[in-house]
């Protein structure tokens, strides 16, 4: 059965590139099939231990979940750590994954630096807790932005391996059943999971070089948008953003060689829900010292309503925390049933 699972780790400051490339596709993806979305806790320890307010920082993802329309009601939003499920089926997918795989991953080098030696191994292991969060649930669909890309292959991957590994006992036990591959239709128990990486948001850049990524992590906050920056914020930014010294061209091709202009004109488009050439239809041929203004007004017109309702809502952590833990059950229900099948197709016993 086609499921949602997606997640966001409570670190840092979250910033439109989130919104426009996970959250707000999260919103959407509700309309079309089961869906659970989840805080990733045990991820944000991952890069740095000892974190300032991972409480508070759980609950501000929540609330951006809620706020931008995820509706709990349909939806299933949690965090991870609560439901064991996650860190069981990751350390099985530990011995099921190889360390030249997770030694590949270019964001462990990023995060890990020169002194990869003094990583820890939770970082090394990241992709395979992340493939345990979606496959937990046998999850088929997860959107993610641009940068998730190479941890999804990884994650269908290990779902083949496993299947391949375990493919006798999984006939044996009956746990078995049709799995879509491609064109291809296998058998196996985890599904291989579609990566859902689509529109003008799929990577947003820096503001201030559009040779980098936004990022939660960039010391310079002019570099992004966050969440909680209200409308004169937005409008400092936005002016301050590098752009070149020419006029927008009137279609998309025209973009190729120019990232900052072409990271405005991405981000108006996703705000807008236009394409880059419906966007461009209207501003080809005009100088970014008039884009730039009816961008303020867009993005300060789209997130406006959001950051106010996180705000409201940060008022009640209660009410978040009672979210979290009804989610944590539903969730948990789901996880408990994939457990004992995967401890049946292992061979340990359970009750
Ligand atoms: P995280 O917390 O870094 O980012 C959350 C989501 O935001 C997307 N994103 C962006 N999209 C467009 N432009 C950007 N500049 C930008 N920056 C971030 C990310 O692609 C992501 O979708 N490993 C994940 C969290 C995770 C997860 C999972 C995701 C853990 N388990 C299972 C999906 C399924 C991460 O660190 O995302």
């Amino acid at each position: 059965a086609p499921r949602v699972l997606s997640g966001i780790q409570p670190t840092g400051h979250l910033h439109l590139g989130n919104y426009l490339g996970a959250i707000k596709k999260f919103v959407a993806m509700q309309e079309e099939m089961p869906c659970l979305f989840c805080v990733v806790d045990l991820h944000a320890i991952t890069a740095k231990l000892v974190q300032d307010d991972l409480a508070g920082q759980t609950r501000a993802i929540a609330a951006a979940y809620l706020a931008a329309g995820i509706d709990p009601e349909r939806s299933v939003i949690f965090n991870q750590s609560r439901v064991t499920g996650h860190a069981e089926l990751a350390w099985i997918f530990n011995c099921v994954a190889r360390i030249g795989w997770m030694n590949r991953m270019t964001q462990f080098k990023d995060k890990a630096g020169k002194d990869r030696e003094n990583a820890s191994l939770g970082l090394l292991a990241y992709p395979s807790l992340m493939a345990a969060d979606i496959l937990v649930y046998r999850a088929t669909h997860v959107p993610v932005g641009d940068d998730q890309k190479q941890h999804l292959e990884l994650t269908r991957d290990i779902a083949i391996k496993f299947n391949n590994d375990f493919s006798e006992r999984i006939e044996k036990t009956g746990l078995g059943r049709e799995v879509r591959m491609g064109e291809e239709v296998v058998h196996g128990y985890f599904p291989i999971t579609d990566p859902i990486i689509e529109g003008p948001a799929t990577r947003i850049m820096s503001l201030k070089d559009g040779a980098k990524k936004m990022s939660k992590s960039d010391p310079s906050d002019l570099s992004r948008i966050n969440l909680t920056d209200d409308a004169d914020a937005i409008a400092r930014k936005v002016k301050k953003a590098k752009t070149d010294p020419d006029a927008l061209p009137s279609e998309a091709a025209g973009l190729a060689g120019r990232p900052e202009a072409e990271n405005l004109v991405g981000i108006y488009a996703a705000l807008s829900g236009e394409t880059r050439d419906q966007v461009l239809t209207q501003f080809g041929g005009k100088q970014f010292s008039e884009f730039k203004p009816a961008l303020v007004e867009l993005a300060v017109s789209s997130l406006g309503p959001v950051t106010g309702e996180m705000r409201r809502l940060l008022d009640d952590p209660g009410h978040i925390d009672a979210v979290l833990k009804a989610g944590g059950e539903k969730a948990n229900e789901i996880a408990a049933k994939t457990m004992r099948d995967v401890k049946d197709i292992i061979g340990m016993l359970h009750d």
